[in-house]
């Protein structure tokens, strides 16, 4: 297996395990993710995704990118399973140790929240290779960093260490390597203190394109202000006895 999957009640870790090849993507690892999504979709729960042996992901596997052809790319193998992972119902927090190249950048754009360490190297150095980096770098990244800054790191195909990745936002903290998955249970600890439909529809906020606003929220309130958990909520709130 090339992905490991530690499920728990409120929280799923999945690792991408092929450190031999610096877990490349391949074909078994998406349809890996895929089956992951299957289950994150059915039974929403926070996903920490992170690497084995000190690297996130080197890249798509080039090894099968080199024989893939016109059609693959029309099919969007990695771009379609990121999508996905990108609309799980919970946050996905990306755990990123050492390299997050190509592909494996563009799956971290793809969580909700990425967090590192300081041996961080992140970047798209796909036109190196001959192709782009189709797998959502040229929307993501914008959106994460500002037109600037992507335009930077996609045009040059350089690669960024920890502190100028922190310094752009493109992670939001950076922790010692045996500190890392700690933290990101330590955020993941904090979303579920929270309501999780609260949570769910505060991603799919975030997540609506401007014209959708303010009706999505208004109407996603709507659903929240008639739950039993919010009444709970906000009683345990004003009944507290040491105020
Ligand atoms: N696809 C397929 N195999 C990869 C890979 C990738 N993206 N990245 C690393 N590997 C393989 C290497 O071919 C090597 O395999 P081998 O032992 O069978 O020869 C093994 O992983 C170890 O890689 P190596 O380059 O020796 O490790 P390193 O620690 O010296 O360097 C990197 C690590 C990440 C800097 C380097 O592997 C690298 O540049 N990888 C490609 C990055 C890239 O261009 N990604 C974009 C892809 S779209």
């Amino acid at each position: 297996m090339t992905l490991h999957i530690e499920e728990r009640d409120d929280r799923v870790v999945a690792t991408l395990d092929r450190p031999e090849k610096r877990n490349a993507i391949d074909q078994s690892m998406v349809n890996a993710l895929h089956e992951l999504c299957t289950i994150l979709e059915e039974s929403p729960r926070t996903l920490i995704l992170t690497g084995s042996d000190g690297v996130f992901a080197a890249g798509a596997d080039i090894a099968q990118l080199r024989d893939r052809t016109a059609e693959d790319a029309r099919r969007g193998i990695n771009a379609t399973v990121f999508i996905r992972i990108h609309e799980l119902p919970m946050p996905v927090i990306a755990a990123i140790d050492g390299y997050a190249l190509g592909g494996g950048a563009e799956l971290a754009y793809a969580a909700d929240i990425r967090i590192a360490t300081p041996s961080l190297r992140i970047g798209n150095p796909e036109p190196g290779l001959g192709i782009i980096a189709a797998a959502g770098a040229t929307w993501r990244l914008p959106e994460i960093v500002g037109d600037a800054r992507a335009s930077d790191l996609l045009l040059t195909g350089r690669t960024l260490d920890a502190e100028d990745a922190l310094r752009w936002g493109l992670v939001s903290a950076l922790h010692p390597a045996a500190e890392l998955l700690p933290a990101a249970h330590g955020i993941a600890d904090r979303i579920a203190a929270n309501d999780a439909l609260a949570t769910q529809h505060t991603k799919r906020a975030l997540r609506t394109p401007r014209a959708g606003h303010p009706s999505v929220e208004l109407e996603l309130q709507a659903e929240l202000f008639e739950s039993p958990e919010k009444h709970r909520r906000m009683t345990e709130f004003l009944e507290r006895k040491s105020r």
